[in-house]
């Protein structure tokens, strides 16, 4: 039973400066709503009531996001303002969110370490903070992967397959497909060039892992970046236990690439009820302005 979460929140997010030079990318809004809420209901939709993020510097305004704002809180209330209220509830009763801070940033393995004290000896779902995974079902991806995890009790890890172009961005996988979108992996490796790639299937953002990541990250030596990589510890592991990928059903949102986020505050509007007809009728506009 996975019953905590870690959102690792303390990358600089260099990707989209200068946005990011005096706030964190993980509060870039996508339509109204911060990417890092979208994530936080991630878990809390999969059944997780415990979230630990982990930030660093220039990261305190995703504390006070999740933290009450009794000043405006009373404001909205005075001018009867219900919607707005319930707006800035980030945080349903009976959810904990924990901070932990990264003092100095050496890469997503490095994040990961700072979690020890609080998983402890559970296993943990790992929700990357910059990443709003969509899911084609009822299940939210996290709880794809839990699902799994109770059947196998193996780490999981999210897969999605990208472009040939695009697997220097990713970890990216060797296996077998073995049914029911779950693969067996045999290797890993992390932002791999075109021609050193076992394939196209991309870790996604999201991955199950056991309390024993802890000491495989304490022999872990630096990989990729010069940084300690996530990758290269779960690899240590796959010598010694099976690896499961699930392949996602759903797709990402990789809010940090510039490109990806102008698509997908396009396509998350265009769920809303309240902005859907505006916002196809502008799309409709411009594209025909655009051939025109
Ligand atoms: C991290 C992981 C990488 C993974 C990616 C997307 O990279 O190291 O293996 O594919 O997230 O989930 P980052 O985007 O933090 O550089």
């Amino acid at each position: 039973m996975i019953k905590k979460a870690v959102i690792p929140a303390a990358g600089y997010g260099t990707r989209f400066l200068p946005a990011t030079k005096s706030q964190p990318k993980e509060m870039l809004p996508v339509v109204d709503t911060p990417t890092i809420q979208y994530v936080v209901q991630e878990a809390i939709d999969s059944g997780i009531n415990d979230i630990l993020m982990i930030i660093g510097r220039g990261k305190r305004a995703i504390e006070e996001h999740f933290s009450r704002n009794f000043e405006l809180e009373a404001q909205l209330r005075d001018k009867g303002k219900e919607a707005e209220l319930a707006l800035i509830d980030t945080l349903p009763p009976g959810v904990r969110i924990h901070f932990v801070w990264q003092h100095e940033q050496n890469g997503l393995g490095d994040a990961i370490r700072c979690a020890e004290d609080h998983v402890a000896s559970e296993p943990f779902a790992v929700l990357l903070g910059d990443t709003v995974l969509e899911s084609y079902e009822e299940r939210p991806v996290t709880r794809q992967l839990m699902d799994v995890y109770a059947e196998k009790e193996e780490l999981v890890i999210a897969l999605e397959e990208v472009p040939e172009h695009h697997v220097s961005r990713y970890g990216i996988v060797a296996g077998e497909d073995i049914g029911d979108g779950l693969v067996s992996i045999r290797d890993m490796i992390e932002k791999p060039s075109m021609n050193e790639a076992p394939s196209n299937l991309a870790v996604a953002s999201r991955y199950i892992l056991p309390p024993e990541i802890f000491s495989a990250l304490e022999v872990v030596e630096a990989g990729k970046g010069g940084e300690i990589q996530l990758t290269d510890a779960i690899r240590i592991l796959l010598s010694q236990r099976p690896l499961y990928g699930c392949r996602i059903n759903g797709r990402r949102h990789d809010l940090g690439n510039k490109l990806d986020f102008l698509k997908s505050s396009v396509l998350f509007a265009l769920k809303r009820s309240d902005m859907k007809d505006d916002v196809a009728s502008w799309i409709k506009e411009l594209s025909a302005s655009l051939e025109g």
